[in-house]
């Protein structure tokens, strides 16, 4: 069973004894409710240095106030299961009032990437993202940091953050997981009822239409975006939060489709929000 640290202070004491003793420590940051994905992420982390720490933090300062922090599923029992299967050295969960105790007022801003696509929906939450990732960072002073790419744009924000802020951490994103039909592996899965489920395909779908579209030889973005629409708007118990393609490295709108592009597309289904994203080429 992997060794479960609840404190700051004895994270950072074991973390200060590790890299003394010359262990590299390697970070899957997590909000708990494990699936596919996240084993993913720590199969890799597993491989890339001698000592696996996972959190588990369903961090309050990401959700927006109408948003589902209070529903977050959770399940520490079954994470630490998997957890032990999946070889995690550290599992560290902190308390939120040990992370934001009163009085706590700073916070990290990625300006402009945090805006966009899901930012511009989602106001503050890539300011909660990169306020907590910073502090797990401090904490746990990882030479490595894994995060997935189904969640491009906050894996985007955190590099930028590590670069503006010259933080010692490696990044290294890691492929979406994904379900037998193609939809992306999410802990919010887990609010689709049977027939929202169902209705999530049309998510893959439209983007294995956008693919295809694309390699027959079509470059508009907008016309692919269109295409995509029609089939989510298609589904009737979906409703659109938005489709763009975008540029893989700054995430600003492109026009026309080069080997570059990629579509982001969010989806609301039921009290599911659906995001994904795929390479066009
Ligand atoms: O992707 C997540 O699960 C969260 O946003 C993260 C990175 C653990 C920060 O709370």
């Amino acid at each position: 069973m992997p060794k479960i640290i609840k404190t700051l202070k004895e994270m950072r004491e074991e973390s200060i004894a590790l890299r003394e003793g010359g262990e590299t420590i390697v970070f899957v940051p997590t909000m708990g409710f494990l699936h596919d994905g996240h084993r993913a992420l720590l199969k890799v982390g597993r491989r890339l240095g001698s000592t696996l720490v996972m959190s588990i933090f369903v961090n309050p300062t990401q959700f927006g106030p109408k948003e589902d922090l209070a529903s977050y599923p959770r399940d520490l029992e079954r994470d630490l299961k998997m957890a032990d299967e999946e070889g995690v050295d550290i599992v560290f969960t902190p308390s939120a009032l040990e992370m934001y105790p009163e009085g706590f007022s700073t916070h990290v801003e990625v300006t402009g990437l945090s805006d966009i696509l899901c930012g511009a929906s989602r106001p503050g939450h890539f300011r909660g993202v990169a306020t907590v990732v910073l502090k797990l960072f401090n904490i746990v002073m990882p030479h490595r940091a894994l995060f997935g790419r189904k969640d491009f744009q906050q894996l985007r924000v955190i590099e930028r953050m590590v670069k503006d802020l010259d933080l010692q951490v490696e990044i290294a994103g890691i492929e979406t997981i994904r379900e037998k039909d193609g939809l992306a592996m999410s802990s919010r899965n887990s609010y689709l009822g049977k027939e929202e489920r169902r209705a999530a395909q049309c998510v893959p779908r439209a983007m294995e239409e956008a693919r295809r579209i694309v390699a027959d030889g079509e470059a508009q973005s907008s016309v692919v975006t269109e295409k995509v629409k029609k089939i989510i708007e298609n589904e009737p118990l979906a409703v659109v939060d938005y489709i763009k393609v975008c540029r893989a490295d700054n995430l600003l709108d492109a026009p026309v489709i080069d080997e570059c592009s990629m579509l982001f597309l969010a989806v609301k289904i039921g009290k599911a929000r659906l995001i994904d994203n795929t390479r066009l080429r």
